[in-house]
């Protein structure tokens, strides 16, 4: 993980900040899974104390794959900042707000749009995969900018740094791009940023499918769902596949789905993948699996209970998010109306007059 300092004053009027940080996530399922909270959102809540930390819950991008029913959108809102909540992320420490609340993401948005090639933009892998799973068809042009649209999301709060999953590196080199491209034609506006991916979790496998991050889209056999009960928890991980070997032993290459179990059950414990190997010696894989479904269950149980506790207040999220929109607003309309003014654009008070 890169290590970031508080940084130097700018000049001698502007106090030093702390460094800023920024991340999102989908409300596009009814529960998070395992790869979210390792890959992303564990690392958010350790680091919402030492940063000036937003995190926003990404609700316009979840319209880029399918439009969700109303109801079910809200919903499943609702359900991911609970989570993020019951995760451990504290209002008092950090910035937890909608996207949607905030316009100057969608304001910046439309400039790098028109800053960003159009096959710069095609050749990004998640959209490549994504699109050829629908057909050219069935596609939407939200579908092609929602990287741009993720690059608003960070460059409108200056951030410094960006946790995220190794998935989501290539998106991270679009918002450096973008920024440069646009500081080297405006003037200096926007900070580029750094991605801040974890070095074991970065990529958590399906279960069935090793080859593959763990991810809803590829069915609910080899996901870890946070919200599911202990007992389909554990039958999942029971079925996890591993291979015709017995040895338990950390190897990427030779053995990924035994090495993204031991992978999982050292994030769990938070202990070194090569210690947690260590105590499987002379076991077999179901020695490892029941370990593997008992930290699991650890985890999720108390995870779900909170995150039940929160839903059942629906006014005081709702308050938590007002509180984290004005936040982020009085932030982001900052950088906007810098960036706006800097292309040229008339400000509305000058215009009125
Ligand atoms: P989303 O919702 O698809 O994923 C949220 C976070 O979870 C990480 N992740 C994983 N990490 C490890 N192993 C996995 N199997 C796994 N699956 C998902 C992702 O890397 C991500 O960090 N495009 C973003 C959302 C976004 C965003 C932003 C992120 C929109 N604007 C601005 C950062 C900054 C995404 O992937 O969401």
């Amino acid at each position: 993980m890169s290590e970031l300092v508080i940084m130097a004053p700018n000049s001698d009027e502007q106090p030093a900040r702390l460094p800023r940080l920024l991340s999102g996530i989908q409300p596009t399922s009814d529960s998070y899974h395992l790869g979210n909270y390792l890959g992303a959102v564990k690392q958010w809540v350790s680091l919402q104390s030492s940063y000036e930390a937003f995190y926003c819950v990404v609700d316009l991008h979840a319209l880029t794959l399918d439009l969700p029913a109303p109801d079910v959108l809200r919903e499943r809102t609702r359900v991911s900042v609970a989570q993020l909540l019951a995760a451990g992320l504290d209002p008092q420490q950090c910035t937890l707000f909608l996207q949607s609340h905030v316009p100057e993401h969608t304001r910046l948005s439309w400039v790098l749009e028109c800053m960003t090639g159009y096959g710069e933009a095609a050749r990004m892998t998640q959209f490549k995969d994504k699109a050829s799973r629908g057909g050219a068809e069935h596609h939407s042009v939200g579908l092609l900018t929602y990287p741009v649209l993720q690059a608003a999301d960070i460059l409108v709060y200056e951030a410094d740094a960006v946790p995220v999953g190794e998935d989501q590196r290539q998106h991270l080199e679009l918002t450096r791009t973008l920024a440069q491209r646009f500081n080297s034609r405006y003037g200096n506006t926007f900070t580029v940023p750094d991605a801040v991916i974890p070095k074991a979790t970065a990529k958590i496998l399906d279960l069935q499918d090793p080859s593959k991050k763990m991810s809803k889209s590829l069915g609910d056999a080899g996901t870890i769902n946070l919200l599911d009960d202990a007992s389909s928890l554990t039958k999942k991980i029971k079925r996890a596949v591993t291979d015709t070997d017995t040895a338990v032993r950390f190897d990427p290459e030779a053995k990924p789905g035994v090495s993204n179990l031991l992978t999982i059950l050292g994030a769990l414990t938070d202990r070194p993948v090569h210690d947690v190997a260590g105590d499987f010696d002379g076991q077999g894989y179901g020695a490892l699996k029941s370990a593997v479904a008992d930290a699991t269950v650890a985890f999720a149980e108390p995870f779900a209970k909170r995150t039940n506790d929160l839903l059942a207040d629906p006014a005081e999220l709702d308050r938590i998010l007002a509180d984290g929109a004005d936040r982020a607003r009085a932030v982001a309309s900052v950088t906007l109306a810098a960036a706006y003014e800097r292309i040229g654009f008339l400000s509305p008070t000058e215009a009125r007059r």
